[in-house]
């Protein structure tokens, strides 16, 4: 079709995990939070004002960005806010990186990174994880020609995590390359540097509220980091779309952000539910890696990923199986509540049962 550009005849857009809306299934397939949001966020949804939407939101969401802000002991003028935070590590590329630029990114990681490089004409430079998964930080010191680097801490889909002071020899180690770690699942790990952004001129953390603070349908993403970074994110989300995050969202994520309490105490339950299914798996004969996130990956000696994928779907229980390269062996599998972790490890007994 002549009508297309280049780009657009050459892309492979990222696949999204599916959402069935045919039947009701024990959803463990997109990472989302088991648990309703915040008893906040009920109260904003039923005293909002409908005559509101009538307006445009402010097109700074500065009544959020302040809350994010004041979360981490930041400036104003250190938080940029999105529609989720795909939207935000999506604006990274125009905002950070040229045509023919090089951003490297483990081989195995969250597979947007790859779509939107390739949307921007950037390079990507694939860095294997060890043969357990694990990124090594010595890997990312000497890269040549290289204008940036993306790591997902706790990454995606393998749930494994760099420590912080190894993550730091990696910001520190490049100083002249922006590092922007995608913290995701970082709320459910230890190895957080958010705290260090203003430490570091080229560091760039990006968050999401769609995992722990179960607002995916909200769509509400943010980036921390020094001002001239922040600016550069505003400058690109200026000359794309002026209102990214609407008048009910910004609302709602104001009201999850300030119950800490709430929030605590859903993350310690799925990182214990996390442990316990890891244990149950390894008892039926997977090899399950450690897991710093709300979900775990997981293999089994006997059985291929999408043998266990399709046995499950079938059976009500979904989870998610990648085809690429050295993972198709695995299943990710999201933690839920204790009840559908139950349901998710007697449907896995009758698989393995079925195969000795
Ligand atoms: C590693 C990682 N980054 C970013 C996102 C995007 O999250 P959202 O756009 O919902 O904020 C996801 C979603 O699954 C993810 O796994």
């Amino acid at each position: 079709m002549n009508y297309l550009s280049r780009r657009c005849k050459s892309i492979l857009p990222y696949t999204a995990g599916e959402q069935p809306q045919d039947k009701k299934y024990v959803k463990l397939n997109t990472n989302e939070c088991p648990y309703p949001p915040s008893p906040e966020v009920e109260t904003v949804l039923k005293e909002f004002d409908a005559g509101r939407l009538r307006l445009y939101p402010d097109p700074e969401n500065k009544k959020l960005v302040s809350a994010i802000a004041q979360k981490y002991g930041l400036e104003d003028d250190n938080v940029f806010v999105g529609n989720g935070s795909d939207e935000v590590l999506c604006m990274c590329f125009p905002a950070f990186f040229d045509e023919n630029d090089k951003v490297a990114y483990a081989d195995v990681t969250y597979s947007f990174y790859k779509v939107w490089a390739h949307m921007f004409g950037v390079t990507s430079h694939r860095i294997p994880l060890d043969e357990e998964f694990r990124l090594v930080y010595g890997d990312y010191l000497s890269l040549d020609g290289v204008k940036g680097i993306i790591i997902c801490n706790p990454n995606a889909p393998t749930g494994t995590a760099l420590n912080r002071p190894d993550l730091l020899k990696i910001v520190e180690g490049n100083p002249d390359k922006i590092v922007i770690v995608d913290e995701a699942y970082g709320e459910f790990a230890s190895c957080s540097v958010t705290s260090c952004v203003t430490d570091y001129p080229n560091l760039l953390v990006v968050k999401t509220m769609s995992k722990a603070y179960a607002l995916a349908g909200a769509r509400c993403g943010y980036a921390i980091g020094n001002k001239a970074l922040i600016d550069a994110l505003k400058l690109v989300k200026n000359s794309m779309n002026s209102y990214t995050v609407n008048a009910l969202t910004e609302k709602i994520a104001i009201a999850a952000l300030n119950d800490k309490k709430y929030y605590a105490g859903i993350i310690d339950k799925i990182n214990a539910e996390r442990e316990e299914t890891a244990d149950s798996l390894r008892e039926l004969g997977f090899e399950v890696l450690p897991s710093s996130g709300n979900f775990i990956f997981a293999k089994h000696k006997q059985l291929s990923g999408s043998e266990i994928y399709f046995q499950l779907k079938e059976n009500g229980v979904l989870v998610r199986h990648f085809k690429s390269d050295r993972i198709s062996d695995f299943v990710r599998i999201t933690i839920g509540t204790h009840e559908e972790m139950k349901t998710l490890i007697s449907e896995v007994k009758k698989i393995v049962r079925r195969k000795d």
